[in-house]
């Protein structure tokens, strides 16, 4: 579905990135890998390469303006254009449940500036790229506190929703430029580390064992089970897909029906 295609991941040593950036490369991606830590994203490069894919790793902060454009650029030199960029950077959900009247102002704020800050940077300076093909997807992903209450993520809601307000509002400037522009909003999946440790808390603050929290919450699913890493990724390799030619501007509700549009 990606035959071709030339995509920059974001974050790619995580969970999500790393699932994400292996799926484009079985689609036929030639996939440019970057994180902040160099390691962790070439354990996934070499995987992709083992399985016959193309991937090149490289250490990059998401938040460097400097460094994202010089990546960009040697993409550019390499494989001559940019066509999905895929950010899944996340930094580290809050340890203790702290309640918003007792949370800190810099800690509110540190996920609603760094998550719209790389989100920013990382669009605009791809879309500078794509214009000149007049082709091109962007991507988001956010998570389910940016559309309902959910206590203790301090200031992770409000940037969840800022990311989502940013994904609309650049493909209504980008879609006219061929340019789209589309979010994946998830919901925990309990085969990522962090969403592990977050569960464990939740569960642990209700009296439950982490099995016991999980199909809690699995009931609340239309399907009676929580998403997968698999779940996520297909949708990325479709709606990066030219196959999604006619969604821009909107994030994927991944909530299986869990959360009402
Ligand atoms: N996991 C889920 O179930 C789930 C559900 C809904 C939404 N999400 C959202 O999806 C995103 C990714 O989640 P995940 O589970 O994949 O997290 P993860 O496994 O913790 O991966 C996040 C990756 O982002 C990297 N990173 C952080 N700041 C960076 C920066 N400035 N520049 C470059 N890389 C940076 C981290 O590198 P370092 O380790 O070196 O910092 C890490 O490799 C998060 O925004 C999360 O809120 C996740």
């Amino acid at each position: 579905m990606l035959k071709d295609k030339v995509a920059v991941v974001y974050g790619a040593g995580g969970a999500i990135g790393g699932a994400v950036a292996r799926a484009f490369a079985t689609e036929g991606a030639r996939v440019f890998l970057t994180g902040r830590s160099l390691a962790p994203v070439e354990l996934v490069a070499k995987d992709i390469v083992a399985a016959g894919g193309s991937a090149e790793a490289a250490a990059l902060d998401a938040l460097d303006e400097r460094a994202i454009d010089r990546h960009l650029e040697s993409v550019i030199d390499r494989a001559g254009r940019v066509d999905i960029s895929f950010n899944a950077i996340g930094i580290p959900n809050p340890k203790s449940r702290v309640p918003l009247v007792e949370l800190e102002a810099e800690q509110f704020s540190l996920p609603i500036t760094t998550y719209t800050r790389s989100y920013f940077l990382t669009a605009r300076l791809a879309a500078r790229r794509m214009v000149a093909n007049r082709s091109g997807v962007i991507m988001t992903v956010t998570a389910t506190p940016s559309r309902t209450g959910t206590p203790f993520v301090g200031g992770g809601g409000p940037a969840m929703a800022a990311v989502e307000a940013l994904t609309r509002n650049l493909s209504a400037e980008l879609a006219p430029q061929g340019i789209r522009v589309v979010g994946l909003r998830p919901q925990g999946i309990p085969e990522t580390g962090r969403i592990k440790e977050s569960f464990g808390l939740y569960a642990e603050a209700a009296g439950l064992t982490s099995e016991q929290f999980e199909e809690r919450l699995a009931t609340r699913t239309h399907p009676r089970r929580l998403s997968t890493l698999a779940d996520l990724a297909n949708m990325a390799v479709v709606m990066a897909s030219d196959k999604a030619s006619g969604m821009t501007g909107t994030t994927v509700n991944l909530s299986m029906g869990s959360l009402d549009d």
